[in-house]
């Protein structure tokens, strides 16, 4: 399949739409993702802040910040794995607001909307900060994602996946839901407030296992950001992307993992409907990006 085929498929561009009308926490976000870029940078915990983003002018339909633990066990998890040699977001909690808050706004100077991924153990004492991201952000992403052991031993990150663990991500994303819609009766633009993403990571359980999962908590969330991880492989998991893909057709999907390339973004986004970049970007490897964000405007 050429490019032009690929950007002028009417049914894809009808279904990511029509995606877009049906669901009312969408249509603002609609607005802001330039159509041209399928491009999104993916988080990178300790990197990409609002200072990271803003060096990347008009070149992604999205950028990501985070991942910020908004609660303490989350924050001593991240100083656990800073003190190994991982890099984390590490702040004085009390200060949290008004980071996430310029983070956000620097993160706008890319000229993209902005996602915030989260992390956090106490729902309770963290909603303060969760108000603030569904007030300033575009997305609000929850990490279900995370696999560093000091972050997996607090039952969160990809632990969230998980059967037995469902309950505790339903709980969350009531919270949050009910946060964000105490939030809108304030807002002018009503009935339009803050989408709520997953991200996500394949092969941790089973696609069954995890659609199986999702559809309990499916009333709760407008869009999953699933790394295609695939064990012992370079390449993404299209197959475990695709199933996704099919069985949650209401929900937009950024697609990720391993995508270096255009030939590469091409193949994914026949199953989902943009794609998110992380290590090409720490390499400088982005030039395509630019290319291709110039190719879609062309022919779109
Ligand atoms: C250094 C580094 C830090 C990361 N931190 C996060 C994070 O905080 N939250 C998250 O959801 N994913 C995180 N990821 C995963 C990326 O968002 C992405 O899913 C993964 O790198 C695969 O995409 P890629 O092949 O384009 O790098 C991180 C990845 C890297 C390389």
């Amino acid at each position: 399949m050429c490019f032009i085929d690929l950007i002028n498929d009417n049914d894809r561009i009808y279904n990511f739409d029509k995606m877009y009308n049906r669901n009312n926490n969408l249509s603002n976000l609609k607005n802001k993702i330039n159509k041209n870029k399928k491009i999104v940078l993916a988080p990178m915990a300790g990197i990409t802040d609002g200072k990271f983003c803003k060096k990347y002018k008009n070149l992604f339909g999205m950028v990501c910040i985070g991942a910020y633990d908004l609660d303490k066990d989350s924050q001593i998890a991240s100083e656990k794995i800073v003190n190994r040699g991982r890099k984390e977001f590490l702040y004085n909690l009390d200060e949290l607001d008004d980071i996430l808050r310029q983070n956000i706004t620097e993160a706008k100077e890319s000229g993209a909307p902005v996602s915030v991924n989260v992390r956090f153990k106490d729902i309770n004492k963290s909603t303060d900060n969760i108000k603030t991201i569904l007030q300033y952000a575009d997305i609000f992403e929850l990490n279900c994602h995370c696999r560093q052991k000091e972050i997996t031993d607090l039952g969160i990150g990809q632990e969230l996946l998980k059967k037995e663990n469902n309950n505790i991500l339903k709980n969350y994303l009531k919270i949050i839901n009910e946060l964000n819609n105490e939030l809108n009766h304030g807002r002018l633009n009503h009935g339009s407030s803050t989408p709520i993403f997953l991200k996500i990571r394949a092969n941790f359980i089973s696609a069954n296992e995890l659609i199986d999962n999702l559809n309990n908590v499916k009333d709760y969330f407008n869009g999953l950001h699933i790394d295609c991880f695939y064990p012992n492989k370079n390449y993404a998991d299209l197959d475990y992307l695709k199933e996704i893909r099919n069985n949650f057709k209401d929900k937009v999907i950024i697609g990720n993992n391993s995508i270096n390339s255009i030939d590469d973004a091409k193949i994914m986004l026949k199953y989902c409907d943009i794609v998110s970049v992380a290590r090409c970007v720490l390499s400088g490897n982005t030039g395509w990006i630019k290319e291709m964000n110039h190719k879609t405007e062309k022919y779109i």
